[in-house]
């Protein structure tokens, strides 16, 4: 437990007090108790002494009532766990139009033809979205460009993309951060706080420092621009509720039949808790697709591609009335693979019943006026490499990195393909309500000021290729969603 402790507090960029360490392994789960403390703070603060983890119990429950009543800490809970008042609470879906919006995605919006011109739009685009919002900071108030910082000799404030990292051999580690106009070397030096600050390529940072003789900055903090504030859970008034699917891989071998079937069946039983399901979001790969990675032939007892979707079209068809399912692709699925992808062809639509609506990868839906950014999660693979601690076991924790940098895809050039479009689509503008990813094939609920973080699971079982790289899926696992309280729940089939 130590060793876990002091991980994530090295990953979330903090230092702990001897006395609060030893403090939190006394308590039942150090690492939320610590974790519920620096969600209160506006700021990652450089230490945390032992009175701020003393206080932490109280502060989280403060936060719990802040975000209202109706908005308990959803945590991951087994069948036998989901709170009473989660069944006594739903309310029986109607069978009637659905309520749902899409906000905002690519289709029909795509610009993009890979020119070097796009490319420089779109991270122009994107730096200065990321720098309006880091300028509305009060750390970063008045913050200067960086040709003008750079001949400063008083404390400097400086925005910039993030060039490249590294390490130096005294274990100092270098940021080169640029903006329109200029690049500079940040500093963060080996025995300060911000040393185990972890910056990735292409996010977009705040730095508060020093510049010295030689022309770098010396870092005494990195800014990013989160999500400033704890928001209130703006829900439903009736107890709608929303369940998320993703990774269901149709066609492949692996795919779980007989968990399919268990999980229909129940959705269409007379369980109150499904018969208060009236959405179904559905992000991403949904069927396994042909040629993905190699010799996945071999992998397919579907090995059409519109079988594939056909099979998919018929069992979604299979599903109640009134569940409406809102789908969107992942990087199995029949679409082009660079983000933001566009929904599916009319070729593809045109298989399934009209209670699907189609939307893209990412895309900020309202549903009954609730917002849901659902996003398939590829990025999660470069974020799994580049920040220490960070694994496939743990999507959730990807997912408060990504609404950190409010960014779904930071690392361009990695395994995720990003599309230079005109606007940058993966930046998180807006704060949703719920934040649903999939791909990893894990399944978790959580919040993260306020948010609702959902990991949706899959419904195949572990591949040859996650056996080799030893990844163990969490298959056959539902979350659930009240849209009146973000309450979440995780039922297992
Ligand atoms: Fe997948
Ligand atoms: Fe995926």
């Amino acid at each position: 437990m130590r060793e876990e402790l002091l991980a994530f507090v090295s990953n979330r960029g903090t230092l702990l007090q001897p006395d609060a360490i030893e403090f939190l392994l006394t308590q039942r789960d150090p690492v939320e108790r610590l974790e519920a403390f620096l969600g209160s703070c506006p700021e990652t603060p450089f230490v945390v002494t032992l009175d701020d983890v003393m206080r932490a119990g109280e502060i989280a429950r403060n936060a719990a009532a802040q975000i209202s009543t109706r908005a308990a800490p959803p945590t991951i809970l087994a069948e036998a766990f989901i709170p009473a008042s989660f069944r006594r609470l739903g309310e029986k879906a109607e069978d009637r139009e659905p309520d749902v919006r899409i906000l905002r995605d690519i289709t029909g919006h795509s610009t993009c033809e890979g020119t070097l011109a796009d490319f420089t739009r779109y991270f122009r685009h994107r730096f200065q979205v990321l720098r309006n919002m880091l300028r509305s900071r009060h750390d970063l108030a008045g913050a200067q460009e960086i040709a003008k910082a750079r001949r400063s000799t008083r404390e400097v404030r400086i925005i910039g993309i993030v060039a490249d990292v590294r390490t130096t051999k005294n274990g100092h580690r270098i940021l080169e951060i640029e903006d329109e106009a200029d690049r500079i070397a940040v500093l963060l030096p080996s025995e300060s706080a911000v040393a185990s600050e972890i910056a990735v390529l292409d996010e977009v940072v705040g730095i508060v420092g020093t510049v010295n003789d030689r022309g770098l900055v010396i870092a005494q903090s990195i800014i990013r621009p989160d999500l400033p504030t704890v928001k209130t859970f703006h829900g439903t008034r009736h107890h709608v509720r929303a369940a998320f699917m993703s990774d269901i891989h149709v066609g492949s071998r692996t795919f779980l039949e007989d968990k399919w079937s268990k999980v229909s069946a129940w959705l269409g039983s007379a369980d109150e808790i499904a018969g208060s399901i009236r959405y179904l979001v559905v992000s991403g790969d949904v069927v396994d697709g042909i040629g993905v990675y190699p010799r996945q032939d071999e992998e397919l007892v579907i090995d059409d591609i519109y079988g594939q979707y056909e099979a998919l079209a018929r069992m979604v068809a299979d599903l109640p009335d009134r569940v409406s399912v809102i789908m969107l692709p992942g990087n199995h699925d029949a679409v082009r693979p660079a983000e933001p992808q566009p929904a599916f062809p009319t070729s593809i639509q045109n298989l399934f019943d009209s209670n699907v609506i189609f939307a893209g990868n990412p895309s900020l839906l309202s549903v009954e006026g609730v917002r849901i950014l659902a996003y398939h999660g590829r990025s999660m693979d470069d974020l799994v490499s580049a920040i220490p601690g960070m694994s496939y076991a743990r999507p959730l924790e990807a997912m408060k990195a990504m609404l950190r940098m409010r960014h779904l895809a930071p690392i361009y050039g990695g395994k995720t393909p990003i599309a230079p479009e005109a606007e940058d689509h993966l930046i998180i503008d807006e704060i949703p309500d719920i934040f649903a990813t999939g791909h990893v094939h894990a399944a978790g609920v959580d919040q993260y000021r306020g948010v609702v973080l959902v990991n949706s699971s899959t419904w195949q079982a572990q591949t040859p290729y996650q056996k080799m790289r030893n990844i163990e899926p969490m298959p056959a696992r539902l979350p659930i969603v009240d849209l009146a309280s973000g309450q979440a729940i995780v039922r297992e089939f």
